[in-house]
């Protein structure tokens, strides 16, 4: 009977393991604990989900002693109404409070009025919503970084290379920009803030190609394919709004048997780990550090300060760092 209730628990453990990495929600604490929903926009996102786990061990981290904290995670799948019902399950269930990844940032006056009839306090990250958004109740909040700073980053690091970013010398930058999702305002001012910096240093650019990768690495190696064979040698510099497409579009470089720092340049965002091993090896030019655990970190210190009823501020920036070898 021991064993066979021993054999029990063990498949029943085995089950929740493999729905922890296999389904579309990950809970970790103790039941009767504080609850903690997190809704983030879409699981099958690099970067999102290096934040999703740093914000699930911090909790887990902070949990030990007397304090008890559960956090449940949800995913979006990119479809803003699953993540509104999700929301509407989260306060049915009277989780204590919610941090929300949005699907569409447009979408943040809705969720704060949901939140703020059921008295949940909500704090956004990584989508920033507008200010005027953010002004509609005192127990919102949003964490994340300035993207500006990004971009900016990004084209000083192609302004600081040895022939300003014109490394084919016909004297202008000739860029390939493969973009994030377009309603987001990090691919936004990515996209502006880079070429912003390089014409602010006084470097004439000129944009041969603008498309979206929607942030992943597949859409990231396409475009620059299709770039590279439409425009070879006259493209100087591939931006990408983040490290992933970088990813791709390091596989169509060298496919196309051009070499960074030699005949082309490469700049992403994020510095995941496989894209500072390329820094490190000459095959990015460079990226920038978006800081998921500092920032995964702060998004739950802010959402416990708030439960607790302390004030909470509008926006909690963390800096960006540029990574260059
Ligand atoms: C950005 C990040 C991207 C992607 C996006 C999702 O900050 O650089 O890689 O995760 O957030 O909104």
């Amino acid at each position: 009977m021991k064993i066979r209730l021993k054999l029990l628990s063990y498949i029943l453990a085995m089950a929740s393991i493999v729905c922890l990495n296999g389904c579309n929600m990950q809970t970790t604490g103790d039941e009767g604990a504080m609850d903690i929903g997190v809704a983030i926009y879409k699981f099958d996102d690099n970067f999102m989900t290096l934040y999703r786990n740093a914000l699930e061990n911090y909790v887990n981290e902070l949990s030990k002693g007397d304090k008890a904290y559960r956090v449940t995670i949800v995913d979006g799948k990119g479809d803003q109404a699953e993540q509104t019902n999700q929301i509407d399950t989260f306060i049915a269930n009277k989780v204590d409070v919610i941090i929300c990844n949005l699907v569409q940032a447009s979408s943040a006056a809705t969720i704060i009025q949901k939140c703020k009839s059921a008295n949940i306090p909500v704090i956004f990250i990584n989508r920033e919503p507008t200010a005027e958004d953010l002004a509609l109740w005192d127990r919102v909040s949003y964490v994340g970084a300035d993207a500006r700073q990004s971009g900016k980053f990004q084209g000083e690091i192609i302004a600081e290379t040895e022939t300003k970013g014109d490394i084919n010398g016909d004297g202008v930058v000739s860029y390939v920009m493969i973009t994030g999702d377009p309603e987001n305002v990090d691919a936004q001012y990515r996209t502006e803030f880079s070429i912003k910096a390089l014409n602010d240093a006084g470097i004439q650019t000129k944009e041969l190609f603008n498309q979206r990768g929607d942030w992943a690495q597949e859409r990231g190696q396409e475009l620059t394919a299709t770039a590279l064979a439409n425009f070879g040698s006259e493209i100087d510099v591939i931006f990408c709004n983040n490290d992933a497409m970088a990813l791709g579009a390091s596989q169509a470089i060298t496919a196309a048997g051009r070499t960074v720092g030699k005949d082309i340049y490469l700049v992403g965002v994020d510095a995941l780990e496989e894209a500072q091993s390329l820094v490190e090896s000459g095959k990015m030019t460079g990226t920038v550090l978006n800081d998921h655990v500092a920032q995964a970190k702060k998004a739950v210190d802010v959402a416990l300060q708030a439960v607790d009823g302390g004030m909470i501020e509008k926006n909690y920036t963390i800096d960006y760092v540029k990574i260059t070898k």
